[in-house]
Formats: C-alpha cells, structure tokens, sequence
C-alpha cells in the first residue's frame, strides 16, 4: 500500500516529476545559470546580467519618501490596496508616460508586481496551447519563458539597426496563417531593445502599427527602457498614435530601482478589466508600500533630475564598451545603442557563443550568449554584452579578457581545422539567420 502524499512514479532527483502540469515543462533553468553562480564570484567581470546600477540613486531620497509615508500614512501603507493599484499614483503614472507622448486616462493604468508580472498576466488572459506571439528575434528571455509556459510558440521576426523588419513582419504573418495558426499578439521592445540595443524608428513604428491593426493583431509594447536615452530621445510610444490596438507596459525598474517590484500595464479599456481581475487572482494587490513610497518620491524628488543621472552614468559606461571593443576586436561589429543597457556583438562565423562560455568564466569574464535570446536555437554567432553594472574600467578589463578568449578560441580551430577567421558571422545590419518554419 502507498502511504498518502507518497508519489506514484518520479525519479531519484524530483519524486514529483510526473505530477507537473504540461505547462511546468517550459520552466527549465537556463543551461547557462550553473556558470553564472560561478561568474558571480568578485574576480570576475560580469558583462552578463542586466541589472540597474541602483547605487547612483542617492538613498536619502528613498529614505525621505519612506519616512514621510511611514509618518503621513503608515497604515495605508501597510494594508492591502486596490488590486488595480493606488489611484493617485496611477495619475502619476501617466505624467511618466507623457514624456514618452502618451495621453491616457489613469482608469486605464494597472499596477503591477514589476512589468515581469504583466508580461504573465497578459499571456494568461491571451494565451492558449498552440497560439503563436510574433517577437523580434532576438528577444526579452523571460518574455519567452512566459510564452512557452503558456504553451504559446514564439515566431522571430528579423531586425536590423532600425528594429523589426516591417516587411518580414508581413511575410511572417502571411505564412503563419497560410498555416492555420492563430497569432495571439505581437510582443516588442521598441526602444534600446533587450538585447539588441536597437530604437524601432518612427516610420517604422506607424508601419508595424498599420499592419497590426490590417491583421487584427494586438500589440504588446513593452518598454522598461525608452526614457534611458543617451544623446537622442527615442521616438514617441506606439501607444502615442494607436489606443485600442496597443497593450503599453512600463516599469520603475530601471528608471529608480526594480526592488521596490512596480511596474503597470495601459490597456485599452476592455482588456483593462480583465487585467483587473487578473492581478487579484494573483496578488490581491500589488504592494501598497511599495506605491505609496514611489508615489512619495515621484512628487517630492527630482525624479526627472535623477533619471538624466542614470542617463550619464549608462551613457559613460556605454562609450567605455564601444571604445573597448574598437580597440580590442575591431574586426567584429556590433550595435550602438543610444539608451538602454545592452551592446550585440557578432562573432566570425566558426565561433559558437555558448561553448565558447566556459573557457570565458575560465578568463574571469562572462557575457550571455545568444542563444538564450532565441526560441529556436539562433543566435550562436552573437553575444549580448550588458553595460549597466561594471565600472567604465571593469568593462574595459572585461572586454579585453574577452577578445583573448575570442583569439585563443579562433588560433585552436585554426590548429585543428584550419577554419579560424575573425570575419563576423555576417554583416551586423540583419540579426540572425531567417527563423526556419515554427509549423
Ligand atoms: C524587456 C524587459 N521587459 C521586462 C523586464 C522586467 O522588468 P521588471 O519586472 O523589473 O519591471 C525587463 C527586465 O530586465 C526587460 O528587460
């Protein structure tokens, strides 16, 4: 007799393992996280992770904004909200996204648990087994590993130095429906692209907007990044022009810290309540503290003065990669974001990203390779290279380590099979190889 709780089948690592629901499946660790435990250690350059230099955000103004909403309103910060979010917060809210040209009404705003939370709440309002989400390829990882655990297919469609390619975007949904597929929505990152470092111009915006709206396509623009500007202003929001067509998401992430986990989703109005009732199912509300201290910050801060300095500090690190690569590996190209946190590199054509990874740890720098960033096994011939972190003298050290492993790696296939070239794989204007056919 088997006792109660007692599993049926498994295996010696995970006596549950038969139990998990087929979804579970996509929630895979990445190949790549064992040597990340190991690249964190302090000795070596990590060009890898994404995450904001929050010691440039001075800790008085988050301590003045706590001890005031402690002091003002510690209650209501230490209760359950609305599972919408604080009103008055969401006001604020669209002050944020006017700078990027939207006007919206703060009925319409959802707070949540960082824009992560979003990205998962929208895809399980949209998303059934077998639908397809069309991405630029690359794309966000773990926009993808909420896709795939929806049982959702992502498509890649090509970028170039000016973002998605609109007229691979028309081809891919032809084919798609040519197959019978049905293209739930179209995920993008139209500003200083994760990781591509790209800006979607403007034409292209209202074109890729156009034919959205021509196939019935919902759009999901995502964009932690777009107030990060370098010395050019993005283009204005796709939300700016289309607002029925256009679920927005923005963050406090990177533009203050992602600690405090808020970030929200414009919808149009109709999807907003589902948003609504999705967000209670899973986390009643989002956190009152959390809002109330931003909402804090954002009215007594110079939170705009405080963005320009994330400005400075990325545009400087920024510049030290660049100047580092044109020294260390001019014979490979790369992108030149002018915001955000990410640099794609193209390696010569015999290289492999991800072997390539652990002789790179062994050198005492890390980097993520471009596999991670396709659904479909591209991207072997790119790394992403995150700027954010490191010190401007760091990522010069890291980007040296880098191109002697880039050179040893190329001198040991030259030995063995005479294939070492440091041309990139191709010419760094289109990224990646056509996607094969998902059907
Ligand atoms: C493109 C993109 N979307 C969403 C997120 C999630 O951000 P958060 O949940 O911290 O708002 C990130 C974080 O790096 C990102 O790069």
């Amino acid at each position: 007799m088997t006792a109660i709780g007692t599993p049926q089948a498994g295996n010696n690592l995970d006596p549950w393992y038969h139990h998990y629901a087929e979804r579970a499946a996509a929630l895979r660790a990445s190949e790549v996280r064992a040597l990340f435990a190991v690249a964190s250690r302090p000795e070596v350059v990590s060009l890898a992770g994404g995450m904001p230099y929050v010691a440039a955000l001075p800790q008085d103004l988050v301590m003045n904004a706590l001890e005031n909403v402690m002091r003002k309103q510690g209650p209501v910060a230490l209760q359950y909200g609305s599972g919408q979010g604080v009103p008055l917060f969401r006001e604020q809210i669209l002050e944020v996204m006017a700078l990027e040209g939207i006007r919206a009404n703060a009925d319409d705003v959802v707070v949540t648990t960082g824009s992560q939370h979003a990205l998962e709440l929208v895809s399980k309002l949209f998303l059934d087994p077998g639908d397809v989400v069309i991405s630029e390829g690359p794309s966000y990882v773990t926009a993808m590993v909420i896709f795939k655990s929806y049982q959702a297919d992502v498509d890649h469609v090509p970028m170039d130095d000016q973002g998605m390619i609109p007229e691979a975007l028309r081809e891919h949904i032809a084919r798609l429906k040519a197959a019978g597929r049905t293209i739930k929505f179209l995920y993008t990152i139209p500003s200083f692209h994760n990781p591509a470092g790209v800006t979607l111009s403007w034409a292209r915006r209202l074109e890729i907007l156009e034919i959205a709206r021509e196939n019935q396509i919902l759009v999901l623009e995502d964009n932690p990044y777009g107030l990060l500007y370098f010395d050019q202003k993005a283009p204005d929001a796709m939300r700016s022009v289309e607002r029925d067509g256009v679920i927005y998401l923005g963050t406090f992430s990177k533009t203050l810290a992602p600690g405090f986990r808020v970030g929200w989703a414009l919808a149009p109005h109709a999807i907003r309540e589902k948003l609504v009732l999705a967000n209670e199912a899973a986390v009643l509300s989002p956190s009152s503290f959390s809002q109330l201290v931003i909402s804090e910050y954002l009215a007594t801060a110079d939170w705009k003065g405080q963005i320009n300095t994330f400005r400075g500090v990325y545009r400087e690190r920024k510049n030290a990669m660049l100047s580092a690569l044109a020294e260390y590996l001019p014979e490979l190209t790369w992108t030149n974001p002018n915001g955000g946190f990410y640099v794609w590199l193209n390696l010569p054509e015999t290289l492999d990203s991800k072997a390539m990874l652990p002789r790179a740890v062994k050198e005492l720098v890390a980097y993520t390779p471009g596999t991670a960033f396709f659904a479909d096994g591209q991207g072997r011939q790119n790394i992403r290279l995150s700027f954010c972190y490191p010190t401007p003298e760091h990522i010069r050290l890291g980007i040296r380590r880098l191109a002697t492993v880039v050179r040893d790696e190329l001198e040991l296939l030259d030995t063995f099979a005479g294939t070492g070239s440091l041309s990139p794989a191709h010419d760094g204007r289109r990224f990646g190889a056509p996607p094969p056919d998902i059907n």
